[in-house]
């Protein structure tokens, strides 16, 4: 399995759920609190596959494939100044790739979690309406840009310049992980 056919397949599994949570923030912003007991089972079932499935997902992005990556940067990056000289359209990439890894893994992936920490804690707490519905758009927002991020050029990248020995080696970290 090509681990990142697996890994889109995952971001379309996600986004397909995050479709009720447009819906939920839609009706919040349509009709305030008369929407909120419909929402409300809508942002606990969003705010527990956030917790499992999704931080599953960003678990092998950041144990699996983003470690296969950065070991090829730091052969980009080597001493070798005819190789600098001969690849830097490589070079320039792997700034490129450098940039987006640390974006995505320790910057944005924290911040996904907190957003859905947010949500258990607001549907359990008794939030408000306009709470709730602030909470949800920040997330949303968050995953559509991040996912957008990886689709457009983390996973590109990853397919280019990953041999097929180390997408079989991604995958099976991947599979190790959910065993
Ligand atoms: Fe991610
Ligand atoms: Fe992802």
């Amino acid at each position: 399995m090509n681990p990142i056919e697996h890994l889109l397949q995952e971001h379309r599994d996600i986004m397909s759920q995050v479709a009720d949570l447009r819906q939920a923030v839609s009706d919040l912003s349509a009709r305030g609190e008369a929407a909120l007991p419909g929402a409300l089972p809508v942002f606990r079932r969003i705010g527990r596959m956030m917790e499992t499935q999704l931080a599953r997902h960003a678990r092998k992005e950041d144990e699996a494939l983003f470690p296969a990556l950065e070991a090829i940067i730091g052969v980009e990056d080597g001493p070798t100044a005819v190789m600098r000289r001969e690849h830097k359209s490589i070079h320039g990439r792997g700034e490129l790739l450098r940039r987006t890894l640390h974006e995505l893994n320790e910057v944005e992936h924290p911040l996904i979690v907190a957003g859905g920490e947010t949500m258990r804690s607001l549907t359990a707490s008794g939030g408000t309406a306009d709470s709730l519905r602030a909470n949800a758009q920040e997330i949303i927002e968050l995953l559509d840009m991040h996912f957008l991020k990886e689709e457009q050029i983390l996973f590109p990248m990853a397919q280019n310049v990953l041999d097929s020995s180390a997408l079989d080696d991604v995958w099976k970290r991947i599979e190790a992980m959910a065993a």
